[in-house]
């Protein structure tokens, strides 16, 4: 049994990560490279990466950005123009691990995913053919649908069809939101999966307007009731394989947070391992830490666990109050506080 103190685990990943490019890239990735080995970055950028020539360019620019040693996993970018023959070439190139469906508006960046999945079922076939996962935005869209419904209403009108239509294909919800959700992926086999975020864990919707509207917080999907929260707290901490860390860490410039129409978007790269630890040690379950940070993330994607081992220590660490990136600042969950775990170096 580990301390109560010290826990040593496998390294771990992160399996949704939002790194964007130039400055922003450069100030954000030492935050997710000094605790996570590999990641699997998201392709929304302007424009987004939709083909492997285009994700090739982008995995050179963040390796030249990043630490040794630090591993990105890169996804494409899914479009109503997607053909069958690019999932093969990503198949092929060794670099891609997913394919990432982003319904058409619901998001950041989100104008070019698909409005009908019903255009995109050769691109499924050939994905479920080549064994490539689909990472998928679990929201539906539209004007009139109440947006703390937009989960549910996903699941039960494009994602259960989807998961019967192709039911050898690897799928991840990610940034699952609800108890909805987290039942669902916890029925669905083992070829259906959830990431689970660090501020769905550490807040209920309730923190949105705490004193005040808090646009750092702001996120999408949102957060729910906190019946929701203790749901997907208790998914995590069951150290169940379909469960495991994504951070959607998704930086943005302060004063695009901080505007007459914020962004959605929670940077939390710097505070992550250290707010997922607290919430484990809170269920009494920090020796399933490992499984949901480190080893169901790797067997889902059919990767390696990593052999490199870290520690981390019951101690206050500092998380800084804001980041600079280029001629912006972006602020980070719980910049000025601190975090009760930290990596021992
Ligand atoms: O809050 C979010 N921000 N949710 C997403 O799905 C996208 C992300 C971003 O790219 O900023
Ligand atoms: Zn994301």
């Amino acid at each position: 049994m580990p301390s109560a103190h010290e826990l040593t685990i496998a390294a771990p990943d992160d399996w949704h990560l939002h790194l964007r490019d130039g400055d922003t890239l450069r100030a954000v990735l030492p935050f997710t490279a000094r605790v996570f080995r590999r990641a699997i970055i998201m392709p929304n950028l302007d424009p987004p990466v939709t083909d492997v020539a285009l994700c090739a360019a982008y995995r050179e620019r963040i390796l030249r950005a990043a630490p040794p040693g630090f591993e990105p996993l890169m996804t494409l970018y899914l479009t109503e123009q997607t053909r069958p023959g690019t999932i093969a070439g990503a198949a092929a190139c060794g670099f891609v691990h997913g394919v990432k469906l982003y319904p058409k508006d619901t998001t950041t960046h989100s104008a070019a995913g698909v409005g009908d999945t019903g255009k995109i079922s050769g691109v499924l076939e050939a994905m479920q053919r080549h064994d490539l996962p689909l990472l998928v935005h679990g929201e539906a869209a539209g004007a009139g649908i109440d947006p703390f419904d937009r989960e549910k209403i996903f699941i039960e009108r494009t994602l259960i069809p989807l998961r019967a239509d192709f039911p050898e294909l690897r799928i991840v919800l990610e940034h699952i939101t609800t108890s909805d959700a987290a039942d669902y992926i916890a029925g669905a086999g083992e070829r259906s999966a959830a990431t689970i975020t660090p501020h769905h864990l550490l807040y209920s919707r309730n923190a949105l307007f705490d004193g005040g509207l808090r646009p750092h917080r702001y996120c999408l999907p949102l957060p729910q009731r906190e019946a929701h929260r203790r749901a997907l707290a208790a998914a995590a901490c069951s150290g169940a394989a379909s469960f495991f860390l994504g951070t959607d860490s998704a930086p943005h410039a302060r004063h695009d947070k901080e505007s007459a129409c914020g962004c959605a978007g929670v940077f939390n790269a710097p505070a992550a391992l250290g707010i997922y630890a607290a919430i484990f040690e809170q269920a009494g379950a920090l020796e399933r830490l490992e499984a949901f940070a480190s080893l169901n993330g790797p067997r889902f994607y059919r990767l390696p666990v990593n052999r490199e081992r870290i520690t981390l220590v019951r101690e206050a660490e500092a998380v800084p109050r804001c980041v600079a990136a280029g001629g912006d600042e972006i602020v980070p969950l719980l910049g000025g506080g601190e975090v009760a775990w930290r990596v021992r170096r």
